[in-house]
Order: structure tokens, then sequence, then C-alpha cells
């Protein structure tokens, strides 16, 4: 599993404090006091331009054959790269903007109406620098120094006092870049890192920056080489495991190396630490020639083992220490779980011999109003609320995911299809990935599986997304190379891809991977079988379903969906009724009958979790887009309709397609899921609200989203009649309902018996402000976050759905206002204002701690005519 003993043993901390610390091996964060410019001295691109970089950055085929160290990256000592005035360690840097990783430059806006919305219109492409200064001190001469990456957006090349040491272009990928050679021993070290985001290069927002965590490493020159670890359990009962350790070790000194390698296993306590120790395997020799690696391997039984289960994720973790002449040269940490994974042909995934439907989501990188910049409690809140819907797996689409969200996945009991490519030799956009691909694709997939084969959470490997290449001739060709390279790094999980095309499911494409992913074709699952008898199947991303929280249009049309009026067009929100679905995609409703009708589909991943900036379908680029929606009558309405109107300036420049939206405040759909996800869960949900005084007299339909079977409905206490779930009927319909003001109440029964109740109530004016924060005590280290919910109610305090006040926010104390976001999808108001309106009655803030700052932080809110309210949260 991680293969990175540093991120692996730092996962285990509640914080991202740095770990691993022991005499023999220091990682520290180096997140503090960068420099920053967007800017690029004259004439540097032309040497520092891809294709160019490449002739400095890449390795010699040899060099990664195998389970070699990644060494690619290490550049000779003498690297004939000219001098580059924002790279020399006397450069005076002293006007750059200071700031702290992790960094998203393109965040900070402004939004432009001319950007494009498919990226979120905002300033993310461009050449930056980052700089920074590093004492390393004299009795460290002899060490190695390590730069470990964990994602910088995108092309990265690394100076270190002038000298070009290495670099990474993918910007998801994590790497590492040997600095030694160039270390200063005993004085000031520069650091500088230069990226370049070129733009046309994503179908979504990819942030721009150092936008992931950054370590220093340092180790003796004999030392457990990058991700050297790999633990497996090949055999798994109830009464025993037989766990298997390999170990890599790099030996960077002139001398044949003779050395000891000792492995103990310890269970892993909740606080990350190890606990009671379980196994020492017996003390293996190892010989490693100058400059080389060697590999040491050995197995263990354990009896009774714990397994890593969803509802309790326990784990293990390896102490790997490596001596010499009785002398401790290195220590290692290794988290790891024990449980099995199986995908089936005809009864579909099971975890630990158990039966287990993938109820999964897709996810961008993003943290919304955060932008790309890697946040712990922010990844962590996502998942809290993912895991209410009753959502147990994530897809990391369509790329490598921050370290941080697997080691939550980890603790926490999810599983994670991760993700490599969004496209492989052929390209989606000029700039993406398939400019790369022919360089890059194979150190980019072990890179991948070696950092992230010891995490338990992660079940199976996905090549790539839609890639064009699945209905070309070489799409096998290279389907089955990816293959071979994700087995060579790691064989005990299956290789899939999520696949778009229909006819790949049958032209041969198919024969090239373990398990089958298909996107939205739940209509087709039954044939799939029938005629690929012996390949697991699951839906790798369904549905597609675009809303926007609290809209609501009329007149309703039917689950075919794609009756749009004028409104629906103009304001640039999709009703929240969950009819709507872009062309190519299906309901909800769809997909879960087809998982129904055919058990032996694995499950599914939606999309998506989460709204995320960019990709506004249907408000994608130009007002052609409007066109998306599936039914062809009205389709052909809005052409006539858009003729007319001339362009359109759209505004929308974040997604519609999210269970939640981009705050993290639930729409609807978020119930209609749970009600599947979670049938054990008594619950009922109305929608939409009841504030309509246009609609007196008007007929309103009421739906019901529930885990009961049947449900009545009663309108200031007088019945609408029950209505019952059919077979494949997923929600409950009242479409003739005419409005009057007042309480709609929904009792829902399972059985025969009550089982959950909702109300939905007419409220009163807007008359104040309410805040409610997700966490009052926080932590006081410059990362950790409140999320505070603003609400416009009433003054009963109810809610007020179609309030829109603009809200300002000011703070006290030791914390600062990271950012503000209401969930509406057209707002050009800038995420760091400490100003907004609400949208459909909701806004939110995220708090952040000060580093070292205990206190009291007050956080209040305002807007006129309201009565302004305050919360306190302490931070410790
Ligand atoms: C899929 C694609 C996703 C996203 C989605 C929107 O085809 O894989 O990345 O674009 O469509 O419906």
């Amino acid at each position: 599993m991680i293969l990175f003993a540093a991120t692996a043993f730092a996962s285990l901390l509640a914080t991202n404090a740095l770990a691993d610390n022991s005499p023999a091996r220091e990682r520290t964060s180096l997140d503090q006091g960068w420099r920053f410019i967007k800017d690029d001295p004259a004439g540097v691109g032309d040497q520092l331009n891809y294709p160019e970089l490449k002739n400095w950055l890449l390795p010699t085929s040899a060099e990664f054959t195998t389970n070699a160290d990644l060494k690619f990256l290490s550049m000779p000592a003498t690297d004939p790269v000219p001098n580059v005035a924002y790279a020399r360690a006397d450069f005076d840097d002293s006007q750059w903007r200071l700031l702290n990783l992790p960094h998203d430059w393109g965040i900070e806006g402004p939004f432009k109406q001319e950007y494009p919305g498919e990226t979120g219109k905002l300033p993310w492409w461009g050449i930056a620098w980052y700089r920074k200064h590093l004492d390393i001190p004299a009795v460290d001469q002899g060490r190695r120094i390590f730069l470990d990456v964990d994602g910088a957006m995108s092309y990265a090349s690394v100076w270190i006092n002038g000298h070009l040491a290495g670099g990474w272009p993918y910007g998801y990928a994590s790497w590492r870049v040997d600095l030694t050679p160039f270390v200063n021993f005993g004085g000031d070290n520069t650091v500088a890192i230069r990226l370049d985001n070129p733009q046309e290069s994503s179908r979504w927002y990819p942030g721009g920056g150092i936008y992931r965590n950054v370590w220093l490493v340092k180790t003796a020159p004999i030392h457990v080489a990058h991700w050297g670890t790999y633990v497996t359990t090949p055999e798994v009962s109830e009464n025993s495991a037989t766990v298997r350790f390999k170990v890599d070790v790099d030996n960077a000194t002139d001398n044949a190396a003779k050395i000891i390698v000792k492995n103990d296993m310890y269970l892993l306590k909740p606080d990350g630490t190890p606990g009671k120790l379980v196994a020492s395997l017996p003390a293996s020799d190892l010989e490693i020639a100058p400059h080389d690696s060697a590999a040491s391997e050995g197995q263990t039984v354990i009896p009774s083992p714990q397994l890593w289960t969803l509802e309790n994720p326990q784990r293990y973790v390896v102490e790997t220490s490596l001596e010499e002449t009785g002398v401790t040269v290195d220590s290692y940490e290794t988290p790891f779980g024990i449980r099995t994974i199986e995908f089936t042909t005809d009864g579909g995934f099971f975890l630990n011999g158990q039966h287990l439907k993938l109820n999964g989501v897709c996810d961008h990188h993003d943290l919304g109003a955060l932008g790309t910049a890697i946040n712990h409690r922010a990844l962590q809140r996502q998942l809290e609320i993912l895991r209410e819907i009753g959502v147990n797996a994530i897809r990391t689409s369509h790329n490598p995911p921050a370290p941080e969200l697997l080691d939550l996945c980890d603790q926490m009991g999810f599983l994670v299809m991760d993700e490599a490519f969004d496209c492989w030799a052929t390209g989606k956009n000029p700039n993406d990935y398939h400019v790369l691909y022919h360089d890059w694709h194979e150190q980019d997939l072990r890179a991948l599986v070696r950092r992230d084969r010891n995490h338990p959470c992660v079940i199976l490997w996905s090549s790539g997304n839609e890639v064009p290449d699945q209905d070309k001739t070489d799409g096998p060709i290279l389907a089955a190379e990816h293959r071979a390279i994700i087995h060579s790094e790691d064989d005990t999980r299956p290789v899939t891809a999520a696949v778009s095309s229909y006819k790949a499911g049958f032209s041969g494409f198919q024969t090239n991977f373990d398990v089958f992913g298909w996107n939205y074709k739940p209509l087709n699952y039954a044939q799939f079988r029938s005629r690929n008898p012996d390949i697991p199947l699951f839906g790798s991303e369904t549905s597609s379903t675009v809303s926007s929280r609290g809209e609501y249009v009329f007149p309703v049309p039917g689950l075919r969906g794609g009756k749009h009026n004028r409104r629906a067009l103009l304001d640039f929100q999709v009703s929240s009724y969950d009819v709507f679905v872009p062309g190519w995609a299906t309901l909800p409703d769809t997909e879960f009958s087809g998982e129904d009708l055919n058990a032996f589909v694995a499950g599914e991943f939606v999309w998506t979790g989460f709204d995320y900036l960019g990709e506004p379908t249907p408000y994608n680029a130009d007002a052609s887009n409007l066109l998306n929606f599936s039914d062809p009558d009205e389709r052909a309405k809005a052409a006539i309709e858009l003729q007319s109107l001339g362009k359109i300036e759209i505004p929308s420049r974040s997604s519609y397609f999210g269970i939640v939206d981009l705050a993290g405040f639930k729409k609807d759909r978020f119930y209609l899921y749970q009600s599947v996800w979670r049938p054990e869960l008594p619950m009922a949900h109305i929608l939409p609200h009841w504030n309509w005084p246009e609609r007196i007299g008007q007929v309103t339909p009421v739906w019901v989203y529930t885990s009961g079977d049947s449900a009545e409905l009663f309108l200031n206490g007088k019945s609408l009649g029950i209505k019952r779930k059919g077979p494949q009927e997923y929600r409950l319909f009242w479409d003739d309902v005419v409005y009057q003001p007042g309480i709609l109440t929904v009792v829902a029964y399972k059985n025969g018996s009550k089982w959950a109740t909702d109300k939905v109530q007419t409220t009163g004016p807007a008359a104040k402000l309410t805040l409610s924060a997700d966490r009052k005590k926080i932590a006081a280290d410059g990362q950790d976050l409140s999320y505070i919910t603003v609400t416009v109610t009433d003054k009963d305090g109810l809610a007020v759905p179609r309030s829109h006040n603009h809200i300002h926010f000011s703070i006290e104390g030791p914390g600062e206002i990271a950012a503000t976001d209401n969930g509406d999808a057209t707002s050009f108001e800038s995420f760091q204002a400490p100003e907004r309106n609400a949208f459909n009655g909701l806004a939110l803030v995220i708090v952040r701690s000060k580093a070292g700052q205990k206190g009291t932080i007050k956080l209040s809110a305002s807007s006129d005519g309201l009565e302004s309210a305050e919360v306190k949260i302490r931070s410790r």
C-alpha cells in the first residue's frame, strides 16, 4: 500500500503533522513560507516548454522496466540547462508574494464572463514560479535529501541552487526529486519550482499551482526506496491471514552493503499509532551492490486477523527497519489492511466474502470554494456528507487523487476506484494528457500504483475514462499494455476503465479488462452479460442528472424529462424535480432499475457526488449547449427559441450534476439516493418547498422520496391519498395537488407499519439569520476548518426557501474566512469575499484557524432588514 512510508505514516495521524521521524529518517512538511510569482523570465519558455522539457526529465527506458525504483527523476550533476534568473540562488525574490502551500492560484479569480465555463470561468492557466530557502545543516552531509511533491499543476520543473534537479509534467501525479547532488550542506539552499499550465488542457477546472502538500525527506544513503514497501495478503480466512512483505532498498553509497531487514507488524490504534505487536518476521539478510537496489521478501501467518471492513476499518502497520553493522539506518512504516475483494460474473462484488453493492459516486478533485488546494478537513467533510447518503465507494474521476483522500477512505471505510487518465493517445482537448501519453503513461501508471497499492480502500485500478481510443484499432493494444504495466506493480486488484462506447462493450476492447466499467448503459446490462459471460460488470459512471438546489420549474414533466420552459433556459438553473438529464445520460431511477433487474452488476458510480467547478452542462460553453437535453421535441423548440434570442451570455461556471451542491448543501436528489441506498433508515422527504404565493389555485406537483414502500400525503390536515411504489419505482408522486399555503405532511409506511414522516410548511417573510457550525472546536494549526451554514429564516426560525438576501460576514479572534459560497452555479461573487447572496435560503462560510493561535473565533453575519447572528468557535 502505500508505498511511501512517509505519507503512509502521516496518514496515521489525525493532522498533517510530520511523522516518521526516526533518527534515521526525517520527513517534514515544506508547506510554509514560499515566494510566488505568476510570471516567467524572458526567453525561458523556449527551453522549458514541453516537449523540450522532456529532454531534461525523461528517464532512459531501462530504468523503469519492472520494479526498479522510479529513479528517472534524478538529473546528472552537470546539467547543461542554461541559467534561469528565477532559479538562481542569489535571485532577489523579496518582492514576490509570500504564501503557504497547498496553493491554487486560479481560485482567487476573478470570474470572467469571457473565460471558458467548461473550466469554471477562473484564470487557472499560465506560468508561475515558487521559491523557498532551506537550511540544510552540516550534520546532514552524507544523507540523501529528497523533495516529495504530492501534486503540482502542471509541467513542474524543480531547481535547487540553480540546478535543474527534476520534475514531472502530469499535474495529478505524486513524485520525488533527489536534491542531494546539489545541496549546500551547512548553509542556505534555494528551491525554485516552475509550473506551466497550458490552456485547453482540461474538461473541468484543474486549478493551478502547488496544490497538494510538499515534503522534505532525509534518509541515510541506504534506505527504503521511494514507495518501497508492498504488503499483500494472499490468503485470508476467519482463522488466519498470510501477510507478505516486500521491501525495496536503495544503496546510494560507493560500496556494497550488507544489511539486515526486520519487519514487525502491529495493530494500528484509532489514533494512528502502533498498538499491540502482532508478529515479527525473521530478520533477513540483504546484499546490495553499490548504487543499486535490492528487494527483501518475507511472509508470516497471523491467527484471527481483524479484517478491514467498511463498518470497522481496522488496519495494521508494518515497521520496517534496516540495520547495518548493528546500527539502524532506516525505519519506515507501512499501514495496510487485511481484506479480500472479488468481482464475480454472476453476483457482483464481494468484500471479505460478503456481497456488497457498490453505491458509489464519481468526484472531481476540487473542494468547491477552496478550489483545488488540498485540505484534510474539507475532504473529510465531503466523505461525511456522502456517507449520510449511503455512499460506500468513490471514483477518483479522472485522475490520481491526493494521498489524503485515500488515507481518509482507509480510515473511514470507503472503497475506491483509483483512476489514472481522462485520455490516452487520442486527446479530448488540444493540450490534454495525450500530449504526454507516449512518453509518460508508463511512469504515471507505475507511480500511481506504487503509491497507492498498500491502501485497503483501493479495489480497482482504472486506466482511463471514456478514452477516444476505445473505438480505435489501437484501443485494445493500449488497454492490454496498461493492464500489463499495472499488474506488474500490483496483481491483487482488477484493472478496469470507464468505457462510454456501446460498441466497445462487444468489439474485443472489453476483453482487456479484468472487470468492465460501462458508463450510462443500464439498458444494456443484460445484453453485455449474455455476450460476455466471463467479464464482471459495473456502472463506472451513471445518471448525470442535473439540478439546482431549491429551484423548481413548472409545469413539471414526468420522468421522461426534457420539458423546458423559458424560465429554465434564461435563469441558467435546472429544476430540482430531478427529471433533467443530458442526451447521453439517464435518470437515477433508470440506473436503479437496471441494477435491480440485473443482480450480477456490481453497482454504480453516480456522476457526481458533489457539484464541481467547471463543466456546467447543460449551460456549457455557448448557447448551443442548451440543446443538450434529451427530449427531441423540446430540443427542437429550444433551438427555435435560441435562434430568435440570438447569442446568450452564459454565466454558469460550475456543475449541476452533484447530489449535493458546490457548498455541500443537500439537493433533493440526496434523499432519492438515500432512500435506495439506505433502505433500513426510516426517512421521507417532500419536494418542493411550499412558498408559492403566485401559484395559489394552480396545480403544483408534490413528490416524496422515502425508504418506505408507500405514503399518505396531507395538505393542511386533509389527506391527498396514499401512493404506493410499484416494481422498479423509486419515487411517489401526487401530481395534481392544487397549491394553497399551509403545511404538507407525509406519513410513509413500510410493510404496513408507519415508517417515517416529513413536513414542509409555508413560511413567513425573511426576518433573521441563523448560523450553525459543523464543528465548534477546531485545531489551531492554520489548516483546520469550521463550515458554518447560514440560513435565512422567518421570525419563527423556519428556513425561507426562495430568499436571496445579501449577507455580510465579519470575524474576530484567531481565525480567518477561508471562503464563502452558496451553491449557485451562476454566481460571479468572489469565493474569498466576506459577503455573498443567499441562494435559496442558504449560504456557507468556511472559517480557518490560525497556526499556533488559540482562542475564541467569533463569526458574525448581518443583512439589511434581518436580525443578525453570530457563532463562536474554539480554536485549540
Ligand atoms: C461523462 C464524462 C464525465 C462528465 C460527464 C457529464 O461522459 O466521463 O467526465 O463529462 O460525462 O455527464
